[in-house]
């Protein structure tokens, strides 16, 4: 295992009705004035703004609203975050929503005490200071409200590119998992697939003797796979829902990822595909992850032979340990499919035209040098092969 330091200060509240304690928390950690960002209507549809509203005023905690993020949230609106905070003096960051709105807030949070521009951020300068961000999520999928990453698009040329520092982490984040029960059956799934994506993306690690993370990781999988069924048919089922949204949050805030290198090509690769298609990133995923695994799964059969055995509880075929690996591969995808989510780029609206320019953006935009390096270091070449698997 290698040596790592993981600060995850943030105070999650969990469970019914939590939302009602917004104001109290703001206060708790610092907030005499809050700008609360929300999406485009869901929270105010549900009733759920109100609520988080009402709980400030309560608090004596003054408010201004942003609302309009989309999801692949754009960086013009995060240039109007910056400006009200400035304006109105707001010391702390209120996300009511996914992960756009959430990465939205940090991005905020981030540009309101920056001189420059916020940008620079997400070309690999490292977050150090930001004006303290609270979240009440309201889909288990991105996993932003206990990490420390931030995934804004660009507005002028869609580059959609990630920030990242523990000044981001949110101080607080309110998770109940009824507030989920609103969400159509296609974000659910893409929210399911995104969470499994951030465990594989973990699991593909070149770092030896990791047992305890490997274990985190598989029982996390299997949690999805018991659960994501149960949900889908029963979307008001409470229970599944709770073990999905902490499945969510541990999948992504890095405890099970500490100490061991990580992959994120699959993500890298599907970046390009929500940013020219705006698809949902979940079901970007859907369609990228089994073109990487099966394209990278020579570098270490094992590893997927592992995970076919552990997770999907395939047979080890021992003389042929790559058929075994396969058969893990083939159950994921088929896993996803029955979960709705879409097995191809014609059903992701994706086009076969578009390769070259998904290459060029993939491996140059954001000062790249031609490659995307993770559990394999992928060229070009390798890309464009990949986005070809997937038509
Ligand atoms: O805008 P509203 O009306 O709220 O609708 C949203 C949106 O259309 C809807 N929704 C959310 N909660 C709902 C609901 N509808 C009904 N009831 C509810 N309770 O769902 C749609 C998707 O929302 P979004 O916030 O975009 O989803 P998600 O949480 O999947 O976030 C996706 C974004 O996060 C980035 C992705 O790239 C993408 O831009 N990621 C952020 C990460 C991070 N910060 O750590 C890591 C991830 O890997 C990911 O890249
Ligand atoms: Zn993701």
């Amino acid at each position: 295992m290698n040596n790592f330091t993981f600060y995850s200060p943030t105070c999650f509240v969990f469970g019914k009705d939590t939302e009602n304690q917004a104001g109290g928390l703001v206060r708790r950690f610092g907030g005499t004035k809050a700008l609360i960002l929300y999406g485009g209507g869901s929270a105010l549809r549900s009733g759920l703004l109100d609520r988080v509203k009402a709980s400030l005023a309560q608090e004596g905690v003054p408010y201004a609203l942003l609302g309009g993020v989309q999801p692949n949230p754009r960086s013009d609106l995060v240039y109007r975050g910056i400006g009200l905070c400035r304006e109105q003096g707001i010391d702390f960051v209120l996300a009511v929503g996914g992960g756009s709105v959430i990465d939205t807030a940090k991005a905020v949070a981030a540009g309101a005490v920056y001189d420059g521009d916020f940008w620079d951020f997400y070309c690999g300068k490292r977050v150090e200071k930001a004006l303290p961000v609270g979240t009440v999520l309201t889909i288990a999928a991105a996993g932003s409200e206990g990490s420390p990453d931030s995934v804004i698009t660009r507005t002028e040329d869609m580059l959609k590119r990630g920030a990242s520092g523990d000044a981001i982490r949110p101080r607080f984040s309110i998770l109940n998992p009824a507030l989920t029960q609103t969400l159509p059956p296609f974000q659910t799934a893409a929210g399911i697939t995104d969470i499994m994506a951030h465990l594989y993306e973990r699991y593909l690690t070149n770092t030896k003797e990791v047992e305890v993370t490997d274990r985190l990781i598989e029982a996390l999988l299997l949690t999805m796979i018991h659960e994501g069924p149960r949900v889908i048919a029963d979307p008001d089922n409470y229970d599944a829902r709770a073990n999905i949204m902490w499945a969510g949050m541990m999948a992504h805030n890095n405890s099970c990822g500490v100490g061991r290198s990580q992959d994120w090509n699959s993500h890298n690769i599907e970046h390009e595909l929500s940013a020219l298609y705006d698809c949902a990133h979940g079901a970007g995923l859907a369609v990228t992850m089994p073109a990487v695994f099966t394209y990278v799964m020579e570098h270490n059969v094992m590893r997927f032979a592992q995970a076919a055995v552990r997770v999907w509880g395939c047979q080890m075929d021992f003389e042929r340990p790559e058929a075994t690996a396969r058969a893990g591969i083939e159950a994921l995808r088929q896993f996803l499919i029955s979960i709705g989510m879409p097995k191809n780029f014609a059903e992701l609206g994706a086009k076969e035209e578009d390769i070259p320019a998904l290459v060029q953006a993939l491996c140059y935009g954001g000062g790249r040098q031609g490659s995307i390096s993770g559990f394999v270091t992928l060229n070009e070449e390798d890309c464009a092969n990949i986005y070809r698997m997937m038509i």
